[in-house]
C-alpha cells in the first residue's frame, strides 16, 4: 500500500487535572470504533490520544496537590493511559505535551507562522476562564448575582488579565476561512453546529492572544522565553507532532496528514473549526477533513460535575455492567452528535433486551442446538436451503454497505439500528422455521435453517467486532472462524459445512438487580 493515505484519526488531549470520566471515555470510543472499521476493512489507521499537559489549570490542580508540574502530570497521565486498557482502546500512539518531540513541533509551527508575519509582539487586557483555558469578550459573559462573571457557554468564571502578549492575526483569517468552509461543505459536522461556527466566524473575528507571560508551566515561545505559548496554540499542536511535525517530508506526515478526523466534544469546537484550520493555513499547512462534534452526557437527568459528586468513572460502568455493554450503550442509546442521559435503567434496558435477548439468545439458542442435534458440527444447507434462509442472509449482506454509509457520518446508532434489525430478522426466521420442531420430522432441513443462522450470526459478529470486540471474539470463537478470517472482505466467504463447534457458552448474562441492603 505504500503512497496511500493512512486514514488518521484523533481524540482531543484530555487535561490531566481531572480524573478519566464518562465524557472522555465516550470521544475515545467513537474513534476507537472508526479506527477498528478501518483497519479491518484493509486500511492503514493512524489513531492518536493522548493528554494535555500545561497551562495554568494543571499547574494549579499541581500546587494544589503540592507537587511541582513535572511530577504531577507524570503521575496523572497514567490515569488515562489505564482507561484506554480498561475500554479496550486501539489507540496507536498516546502523546503527552510534555514530550520533547512536542515542545519541538509547538516551537517550529511557533517559528512558521512567526516567519509568516502571522504574529506580533502587543499587550492583552481582558478575561480569561482558568478553567476552560479560554479568553472571552464581554459579549460573552453574565455576571452572577454574587456578582462573580462567567462564561456564558460553560459557567466558567472568569478574572482579568493584562499581559504583554503575542497576538496571531485572526481578524484576517475570516474571509478564508468562510471561504474554506464553503468549499468544504463536511468539514464541520454536524450540520447545526456547522450552521454555528459559520455565522461566529461571520460575525467578525478578533486577533488573538497566543503567549502568557504571568505563569511558567508551558512551552517557551521562541526567542522571547519571558512569554509561554498559549496552551490552546500547543495543545492543537499535539495533531502535527504525533505525525512527525516539522519532519512535513516525513514518511509519516505524508500518509498521514491532513487528518481525515478531529473528533471533540461541542464545548471545544471553536478552537478546532476556527483557530485550529487558521493557525493551519497560515503556517503553511493544510486544514485537517473534518471535525466532528459530539453532545454531553447528563446523568439520571443532572449536568455532571465534581461539585455535585455525580461523576461517572469508567472503571465503575465497566465493573458493574461488563466493558462491552458500556461500549454498546454509549453508542446506541444517544444519536451521536446529540446530548444524552446515563441512567441506570436504560443501561440496564439495553443489556437486558438489546444484549442478553436479542443478541445473546439468538447465539444460544442456534449453537446450542447444532450443539445438541448436530453432533458439534456445523451441518451442510445444500439439497435443502429455500428463499427464506437466502433472504435472512442476504439481508446480513446487506450490512457492510449501510455500516460504510453510517460511519462515514459517524452515524454509529443507526449503524448499531441496523445490526439489531437483523438480529431481529434472524429472531423472527428461527421462530418462524421451529428448527427445534424438525428434528424429528425433517433433520436435513432443520441443518440448513440452523446453517443459515449461524452463517448471519457469523456476519453480525465480524461486524460487532468494532463495537464490542471481546463479544463479538467470544461469538466467533464458537463459530471456529478462526482470527485470521474475521476481516470485512472475509465476509463474503462462508462458513464452511463440517467444520467442528466447541460447546456453546452464553456471551451477554443478563443483568440482576443486586439485593437491597438491609
Ligand atoms: N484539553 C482540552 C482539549 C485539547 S484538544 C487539542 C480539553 N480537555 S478535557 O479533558 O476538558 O475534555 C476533553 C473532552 O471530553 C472534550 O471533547 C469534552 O467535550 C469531553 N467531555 C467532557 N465532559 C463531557 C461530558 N459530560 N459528556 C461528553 N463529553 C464530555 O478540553
Amino acid at each position: 500500500m505504500a503512497g496511500s493515505k493512512t486514514y488518521y484519526l484523533t481524540t482531543p488531549i484530555y487535561y490531566v487535572n481531572d480524573a478519566p470520566h464518562i465524557g472522555h471515555a465516550y470521544t475515545t470510543l467513537a474513534c476507537d470504533v472508526l479506527a477498528r472499521f478501518h483497519r479491518l476493512d484493509g486500511k492503514e489507521v493512524f489513531f492518536l490520544t493522548g493528554t494535555d499537559e500545561h497551562g495554568q489549570k494543571v499547574e494549579k490542580a499541581a500546587v494544589e496537590a503540592g507537587v511541582d508540574p513535572q511530577a504531577f502530570t507524570d503521575r496523572v497521565s497514567v490515569n488515562f493511559r489505564d482507561l484506554a486498557t480498561a475500554m479496550a482502546f486501539s489507540n496507536d500512539d498516546f502523546i503527552r505535551t510534555t514530550e520533547d518531540r512536542h515542545t519541538r513541533s509547538a516551537q517550529a509551527i511557533w517559528k512558521a507562522l512567526a516567519d509568516n508575519g502571522e504574529i506580533y509582539l502587543g499587550s492583552y487586557a481582558g478575561w480569561y476562564a482558568v478553567r476552560d483555558e479560554a479568553f472571552y469578550t464581554d459579549s460573552e459573559l453574565e455576571t452572577r448575582a454574587d456578582g462573580t462573571k462567567v462564561a456564558k457557554t460553560s459557567g466558567a468564571t472568569v478574572e482579568w488579565v493584562e499581559e504583554p502578549s503575542y497576538f496571531f492575526r485572526l481578524s484576517e483569517w475570516q474571509d478564508r476561512l468562510l471561504d474554506f468552509y464553503d468549499k468544504n461543505p463536511d468539514f464541520i459536522r454536524p450540520e447545526s453546529r456547522r450552521n454555528e461556527v459559520v455565522s461566529f466566524v461571520r460575525s467578525g473575528l478578533k486577533d488573538l492572544s497566543v503567549s502568557r507571560t504571568t505563569f511558567e508551566w508551558g512551552i517557551p515561545v521562541p526567542g522571547d522565553e519571558a512569554h509561554i505559548m498559549y496552551v490552546w496554540l500547543d495543545a492543537l499542536t499535539n495533531y502535527i507532532t504525533a505525525v512527525g511535525y516539522p519532519e512535513t517530508d516525513s514518511e509519516l506526515f505524508r500518509r498521514c496528514w491532513p487528518a481525515d478526523l478531529h473528533m471533540v466534544g461541542k464545548d471545544i469546537l471553536r478552537f478546532h473549526a476556527v483557530y485550529w484550520p487558521a493557525f493551519l493555513m497560515a503556517a503553511g499547512l493544510e486544514p485537517p477533513k473534518r471535525v466532528f462534534a459530539h453532545g454531553w452526557w447528563t446523568n439520571e437527568g443532572q449536568k455532571i460535575s465534581k461539585s455535585l459528586g455525580n461523576v461517572i468513572e469508567p472503571n465503575a460502568l465497566i465493573e458493574r455492567y461488563g466493558l462491552d455493554p458500556v461500549r454498546y450503550f454509549l453508542l446506541r442509546e444517544v444519536p451521536f452528535g446529540n446530548d444524552g442521559d446515563f441512567s441506570h435503567r436504560a443501561m440496564v434496558g439495553r443489556l437486558n433486551g438489546d444484549l442478553a435477548n436479542d443478541l445473546g439468545n439468538l447465539c444460544q439458542r442456534v449453537l446450542s442446538m447444532i450443539s445438541r442435534n448436530c453432533g458439534g458440527s456445523l451441518p451442510d444447507p445444500t439439497t435443502r436451503q429455500t428463499e427464506a434462509d437466502v433472504e435472512l442472509i442476504t439481508g446480513a449482506d446487506a450490512l457492510l454497505p449501510r455500516l460504510r454509509e453510517e460511519l462515514d457520518v459517524q452515524a454509529f446508532h443507526t449503524a448499531l439500528a441496523a445490526i439489531w434489525a437483523v438480529i431481529g430478522e434472524a429472531n423472527r426466521y428461527i421462530d418462524s422455521q421451529a428448527p427445534w420442531a424438525l428434528r424429528k420430522t425433517d433433520p436435513e432441513r432443520m441443518g440448513a435453517v440452523l446453517y443459515a443462522l449461524a452463517e448471519t450470526i457469523r456476519k453480525i459478529a465480524i461486524l460487532l467486532q468494532i463495537f464490542m470486540p471481546g463479544s463479538a471474539a467470544a461469538i466467533l470463537e464458537q463459530l471456529s472462524v478462526p482470527t485470521a478470517a474475521r476481516t470485512l472482505s472475509d465476509l463474503d466467504v462462508p462458513l464452511r459445512p463440517g467444520v467442528s463447534m466447541p460447546k456453546p457458552q452464553p456471551v451477554f448474562p443478563r443483568y440482576v438487580e443486586e439485593e437491597e441492603e438491609p
